[in-house]
């Protein structure tokens, strides 16, 4: 692992309002730091609740080193375990989802409750205690119907970004939605490329000609910053805030996540190539088809989009410093019929093409940027402002962690 000190000194040479140094994007090394002190840091948005609709339902994610098990108990709660057996470590769980009663360890069959507690342990001695030996866990919130994991020892506080999805999602009730469609794709680009790719619309006029049939391209509308709103878009703020739904920017105070209402383009309201809805039994409790998309970022790992008619939660994994992957959720109505009242090629078209346009254009900078000719370029302060706030973002958590560190051991 590079020494904190030569992080540091790369953090302090960057110059703000440009694209970061070559190799933030290419190191492994500098890969590792980001694993270390941002991916097995923070909250991660790990999985709509509507992957686990009963109890026994369960899926597994890779964080870097850590194999970790999320699974709804027989109590309805969401929780995470580390996926390493409390025998000889072997995982439990090598699917990417399934159902169990049980957590039973292939190895020599240790068997866990849903809860993490060790049930049963064959032949191991009367001074054996089964309750030393339960499921390390992970800290493990639901919200909103997204359910958030923490690596960390000690989890940072969640709990204004747990209240905000209650209520910016609450009209979706995305709890109660269903799984109709789902898609993992692996980008040859650093996990940053892909965020920055995703905070701005610079490049979507040239890339998207599916996306922009609906989505406004103008930052203004878009609603990278809070101080400069379009006219369309405070208006729309405003329809769907006195319809009951909270729509105005929320955000934290360190820029980690946000939330916004945005009108879609004309008289769009969903993401289909004619903008109209690819669902006819709409989300929750929205009113109208007309609700434009509820917008929500969350660093490291996700972004949203939360429609009259369908709910989208997309999720990267860093898998190297210039691979990444990138899950996309598609949630319906939990009533809606595949074929009676939604067409699943009308519903995830436009965001199947976006993905793919979006890869291409992430793969090309990487490629770029692993050239020892390049060199950090200015962003647009027009087009490009919420690029600029996550590498802030990124920057800033990283030099606090480290300094943090630092300072700690030099008392
Ligand atoms: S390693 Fe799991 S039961 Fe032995
Ligand atoms: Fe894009």
């Amino acid at each position: 692992m590079l020494r904190d000190a030569d992080v540091l000194s790369l953090l302090l040479q960057r110059q703000p309002g440009h694209s970061l140094a070559r190799d933030f994007y290419t190191d492994p090394g500098l890969f590792e730091v980001d694993m270390q002190r941002i991916w097995y840091r923070d909250w991660l948005i790990s999985a709509a609740s509507a992957e686990l609709p009963k109890p026994g339902n369960y899926v597994t994610r890779q964080i870097g080193a850590y194999s970790v098990i999320l699974v709804r108990g027989h109590d309805g709660v969401a929780r995470a375990f580390h996926n390493s057996c409390r025998h000889r470590g072997s995982r439990i769980c090598s699917a990417a989802k399934g159902t169990n009663p049980k957590l039973v360890c292939p190895y020599h069959q240790w068997t866990y409750e849903l809860d993490g507690r060790l049930l049963w342990a064959r032949d191991m001695g009367p001074d054996f205690d089964p309750s030393k030996h339960g499921l390390k866990t992970v800290h493990c919130e639901e919200a909103g119907g997204l359910i958030l994991i923490c690596l960390a020892e000690h989890a940072p506080d969640v709990t204004p970004f747990l209240e905000a999805a209650e209520a910016y999602a609450g009209p979706h009730d995305m709890k109660n939605l269903k799984v109709a469609y789902q898609s993992n794709i692996v980008e040859q680009g650093n996990w940053k490329l892909v965020m920055e790719n995703n905070r701005e619309c610079y490049h979507c006029a040239g890339s998207h000609p599916s996306l922009c049939r609906t989505f406004p391209e103008d930052p203004k509308v878009f609603g990278t910053n809070p101080n400069e709103q379009a006219p369309a878009l405070r208006d729309h703020i405003k329809k769907c805030e006195d319809a009951g739904m909270p729509s105005a920017f929320k955000a934290a105070p360190d820029t980690q996540w946000r939330f916004v209402r945005i009108p879609f383009v004309g008289n769009a309201s969903s993401y289909t190539m004619d903008g109209k809805p690819a669902v006819s039994k709409r989300t929750g409790r929205v009113p109208f088809d007309d609700a434009g998309s509820c917008l929500v970022y969350h660093y490291p790992s996700s972004w949203n989009h939360f429609l009259s008619d369908n709910c989208l939660v997309f999720r990267m994994t860093p898998i190297s410093p210039t691979q990444t992957e990138v899950s996309t959720t598609w949630l319906v109505n939990k009533d809606a019929v595949e074929g009676v009242d939604y067409d699943l090629e009308k519903l995830t078209e436009v965001w199947i093409h976006t993905n793919d346009e979006d890869r291409a254009i992430v793969e090309e900078n990487q490629r770029g940027v692993n050239s020892p000719a390049y060199v950090p370029g200015p962003y647009s302060q027009q087009h490009e402002s919420g690029v600029i706030q996550f590498v802030d973002w990124y920057a800033r958590t990283l030099q606090e962690r480290l300094t943090g560190r630092a300072m700690l051991a030099a008392e």
